[in-house]
């Protein structure tokens, strides 16, 4: 069964004195935090880290501009906490330090789809840290909402599509990109017609949740 109204909760209730987190590792060294996106409940550090981070990994995405905490506040208020398909986390130490985030966009609440969507690791972390949070939130997408049809999109020059390999995505289909300026973005779109040795947009299915439990 879908739980939408559980997602919509935990948006809504991000950044207030309700608290949900999803611990990570064994011990628990880390957890997930959903990100506020309420313009009541806004968290200011937040805002900044997400902008510095957009800005340092800008070729990792389909939509390349420079971000700011303005555009990165407004963004969250008039896009993402509107948007019913996509949630974020935080990952923050026991001492409430941020690390990088994680999420899930593009939902499907018909089907069951769902996509990794904004993982990033800002500052230094244990080696498989960000395997093991991206693991856990499809594990929760899966148990507790019923999203149980996981894929990610990555574009091919990004060296990220090793990370997803190693997290249990595999290749299901490649299709080459043009980019195009709207604005003061760049932006990589799918064109079967693209050049020869231009990037291409791989889609890659999660198959770990698949495997039979030994
Ligand atoms: C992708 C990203 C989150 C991976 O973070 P990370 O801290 O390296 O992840 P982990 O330590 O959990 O790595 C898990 C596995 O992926 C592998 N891996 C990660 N990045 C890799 C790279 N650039 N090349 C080869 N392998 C890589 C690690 O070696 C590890 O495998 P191993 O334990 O078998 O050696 C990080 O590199 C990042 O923030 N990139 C910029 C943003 C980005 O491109 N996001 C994806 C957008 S689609």
């Amino acid at each position: 069964m879908k739980n939408k109204a559980l997602f919509l909760e935990i948006k809504k209730a991000a950044g207030s004195k309700v608290n949900f987190v999803i611990p990570v590792g064994k011990p628990v060294d880390f957890f997930l935090r959903p990100i506020a996106t309420d313009k009541n409940n806004l968290n200011k550090n937040d805002i900044h880290l997400l902008s510095e981070w957009r800005n340092k990994f800008v070729r990792s995405f389909l939509t390349e501009f420079r971000a700011n905490d303005e555009r990165t506040a407004s963004w969250l208020t008039e896009h993402v906490a509107k948007n019913d398909q996509k949630i974020m986390f935080m990952i923050d130490t026991l001492d409430n330090i941020p690390i990088g985030h994680v999420g899930l966009g593009f939902i499907n609440w018909e089907t069951g789809y769902v996509e990794a969507d904004a993982i990033v690791r800002g500052a230094s972390a244990r080696k498989g840290l960000m395997r093991e949070a991206l693991r856990l939130l499809l594990t929760w997408a899966e148990t507790s909402l019923g999203l149980d049809n996981a894929w990610v999109r990555v574009r091919s020059d990004n060296p990220a599509v090793v990370f997803y390999q190693n997290t249990g995505f595999i290749e299901k289909n490649r299709i080459p990109l043009s980019k195009k300026t709207e604005g003061d973005s760049l932006i990589w779109f799918e064109d079967p017609n693209a050049e020869k040795d231009a990037p291409a947009l791989i889609y890659m299915k999660y198959q770990l949740n698949d495997s039979p439990i030994p």
